[in-house]
């Protein structure tokens, strides 16, 4: 089926209020995997603990500037020394699936080389503790934080040699837990590599820069980054499905928001289709024919735009087992006025996407106080998830034979709340931000037919969010930094009831 067939015959254009009354008693199909996700950098601290290696973020966590509220990832829920208190709560509460991601600096402190046995026997024990109290481990493989030793021998992932030090660590840790992870993620939100731990912005903070190798620019490494990733996530999958033989399943997490545009414009739509091409379709290579780039990429970009050899491609092709997504929101995207500029200038800000896109608050949530500095961050539409599901599964990529939603969720900024730690843990809005997303999420299934097969909300406690630091959260548990305490928010009851109304069922 293509298209919308919604019984309910909603409106998709604007974007419409989340409740709907007709989904009540409807379930989920039988094999819906849900819980909550993270990633070691933002919830483990311990940076130097138990032989660990430096990552690109303890190294940039402590450059001045570099993060907005001059925290670092140190120590932040010190989850590496209260896994098992985190883990038992799940399993007290009942989440089924809690997605971490595994730290390569912790098994491997020069990003290769000896084993570190100490997180061997770590992570050993993290898998044990989820087993014994029933979650199952969703896990990533590697999210953003690149062995830092690697940046300086070869500039990480703006070599090819990361595609191999990538594939002995993934063997090590896949071969090691197979049998108890039904699903691995290679790597985390490939569409974000330059900016986030690619190596490129190590050394262009570098004291002595030319210590690091080779590098290039921002936008060169941003199209390097990517071809690595997606190589280095291919050639793991091969190996996972032709060699090893794993029982599970494996995909990468994209990153990616859904766009509307704004008119129906041709000038619009077209800035739409560029938009998607340049995130979510720049990744899509496992689910096109020839396994390659969209042909507006390599139009577009020219020399800055990696080739793959045939073999590559075909290595690429399929590489995939089911798509993953992290999506969190929603805009309406149109033609910027400086778009044929931005075309033929690849330095223009605003490149390559070559459009705008605004925030529409669409489904009525207040936004926060003006001029609040995190106020970026509080965007929900819910009733785009819907769309950008069926756009996924009927119009990118048709092949895909199924879709998980491998991130959602909703940041508030801390500052302005924390002197009414009530208002905190009263936060209606992400509360209604998952019952929104959760129902839109269950129309696609039921009234369009989309085979989704998972949803794992971000995040099951308050962590370090990269760039803003702990000034923006998205927990789902409110941390106390000094304390580590961790509180349920009013929107973790929201998340575990829905799944109480609409379980697993068939
Ligand atoms: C996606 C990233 O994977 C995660 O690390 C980040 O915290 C969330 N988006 C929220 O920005």
């Amino acid at each position: 089926a293509t298209g919308f067939s919604s019984p309910a015959a909603r409106p998709l254009h604007p974007f419409v209020p989340s409740y709907d009354a007709s989904l009540s008693g409807l379930v989920l199909p039988a094999g819906f995997g849900w819980g909550v996700a993270s990633s070691a950098y933002q919830i483990e601290g311990a940076a130097r603990a138990e032989g660990k290696g430096p990552s690109v973020w303890d190294f940039l966590t402590h450059q001045t500037g570099y993060v907005a509220d001059g925290t670092t990832g140190d120590n932040v829920a010190e989850h590496y020394w209260l896994y098992k208190e985190d883990i038992a709560r799940l399993g007290a509460l009942g989440v089924p699936s809690f997605s971490p991601s595994f730290s390569w600096p912790r098994f491997f402190p020069f990003g290769k080389g000896p084993v570190n046995e100490e997180a061997v026997a770590h992570y050993d024990d993290v898998i044990a503790t989820m087993r014994e109290y029933g979650v199952q481990p969703d896990v990533t493989l590697f999210h953003w934080d690149t062995p830092l030793a690697l940046v300086y021998e070869y500039g990480a992932w703006n070599s090819p040699q990361i595609v191999d030090d990538f594939f002995e660590y993934a063997k090590f840790v896949i071969s090691r837990y197979d049998e108890h992870v039904h699903t691995w993620f290679t790597i985390n939100e490939p569409q974000y590599c330059n900016w986030q731990w690619s190596g490129y912005p190590v050394s262009e903070l570098w004291p002595s820069f030319e210590d690091v190798p080779a590098a290039g620019s921002g936008l060169e490494s941003r199209f390097l980054c990517g071809h690595y990733s997606l190589l280095a996530h291919a050639k793991v999958a091969k190996w996972y499905h032709e060699e090893f033989k794993g029982q599970g399943r494996i995909s990468f997490k994209n990153s990616g928001n859904y766009y509307e545009s704004y008119t129906n414009s041709t000038a619009d739509l077209e800035a739409r289709q560029r938009w998607f091409d340049f995130t979510i379709g720049w990744f899509g290579g496992p689910w096109r024919e020839d396994g390659d780039y969209p042909q507006s990429l390599k139009d577009t970009l020219g020399d800055l735009l990696p080739t793959f050899t045939e073999e590559e491609k075909e290595m690429i092709k399929g590489s995939c087992d089911f798509y993953a997504l992290d999506g969190y929101t929603s805009y309406y995207v149109w033609a910027s006025d400086t778009s044929e500029e931005c075309i033929a200038d690849p330095t223009t800000p605003g490149f390559p996407e070559c459009a705008n896109s605004g925030q529409t608050n669409p489904d009525g949530f207040p936004l926060g106080p003006s001029g609040d500095p995190g106020v970026s961050w509080l965007t929900s539409a819910p009733s785009g998830i819907r769309r950008f599901l069926n756009y996924i599964t009927k119009e990118l990529h048709p092949s895909v034979p199924d879709i998980q939603v491998t991130e959602f969720g909703f940041a508030e900024p801390f500052e302005s709340q924390k002197t009414d730690i009530n208002s905190v843990l009263w936060d209606l809005r992400r509360a209604e931000y998952y019952q929104g997303y959760l129902d839109n999420i269950l129309m696609a299934i039921h009234y369009d037919n989309v085979n989704v097969t998972g949803a794992l909300g971000w995040a099951i406690f308050d962590n370090f969010e990269w760039g803003s630091g702990v000034s923006v959260r998205f927990g789902m548990q409110y941390v106390d930094y000094d304390s580590l305490e961790r509180t349920p928010k009013a929107s973790l009851f929201q998340f575990l009831n829905w799944f109480k109304e609409h379980p697993v069922g068939g």
